[in-house]
């Protein structure tokens, strides 16, 4: 009952503010066609990335996370003429089909996939003194602590930092929790409540996804 009321808010609410997009609507059907899994952000959180993005002004967007490139569209579009999202992705497969869709929505020259386990990835833009705008946390959830410490590394005063899946359905609550992606998120917790470099809050979400949430903070 509560799911069918969900969704049906969420297609009113995208009907009245998210554009018919063709462009996004392939690269779904592309990723089930190879056979990915359906957790991309749901349309209305991608345009809330994306909205978030525009006003952080970002020009250097990291994603952790990249599937079939659903969310970093939405983000690539945020930018302006000169700005790249950087999405680390360590399945192959993943990484392919993402590539394709990037050529397939005009953002290939905007964005650069890193194919790889994120924290080598994250070591060697360290190494390369880059620097983020924006960070979009959203791979293996167990890493969830390291990937906020990266984050905040990579990033300067203002950096704006959204972690995907927070809630899990109320799972977060469950100390002795058997999904193995619940302890990461939860240490997350722990240390983003103590780290003096943050200013954070996290939203519960219903919709289309079921019932999760996102956390968002901003460098100091
Ligand atoms: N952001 C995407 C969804 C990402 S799903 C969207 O909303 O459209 C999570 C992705 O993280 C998967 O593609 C998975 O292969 C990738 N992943 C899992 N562990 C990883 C790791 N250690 N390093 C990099 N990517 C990882
Ligand atoms: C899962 C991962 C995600 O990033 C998501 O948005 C939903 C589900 C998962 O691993 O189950
Ligand atoms: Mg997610």
């Amino acid at each position: 009952m509560a799911q069918e009321l969900w969704t049906a808010v969420d297609q009113y609410l995208n009907r009245h503010l998210l554009a018919h997009d063709a462009v996004l609507e392939a690269v779904l059907r592309a990723n089930a066609e190879a056979g990915l899994p359906p957790i991309d952000v749901a349309p209305n959180q991608g345009k809330l990335l994306h909205l978030l993005a525009r006003v952080a002004g970002a020009k250097r967007i990291l994603e952790i996370g990249t599937l079939g490139g659903y969310s970093t569209i939405w983000l690539a579009r945020a930018l302006h003429d000169g700005g790249t999202v950087i999405t680390l992705e360590a399945s192959e497969k993943h990484a392919r089909v993402a590539r394709s869709n990037f050529e397939l929505a005009g953002v290939a020259d905007r964005v650069e996939l890193r194919l790889g386990p994120a924290l080598d990835s994250l070591q060697e833009l360290a190494r390369e003194n880059a620097a983020f705008d924006f960070v979009f946390i959203d791979a293996d959830k167990p890493n969830n602590p390291h990937y906020v410490d990266w984050a905040v590394k990579l990033g300067r005063k203002g950096t704006v930092i959204v972690v995907d899946n927070v809630v899990r359905e109320g799972e977060i609550l469950n100390e002795g929790s058997a999904d193995g992606n619940i302890p990461g998120t939860r240490a997350m917790f722990d240390q983003v409540g103590n780290d003096e470099r943050l200013d954070a809050t996290a939203v519960q979400t219903v919709g289309l996804k079921k019932h999760d949430g996102f956390l968002l903070a901003v460098v100091k």
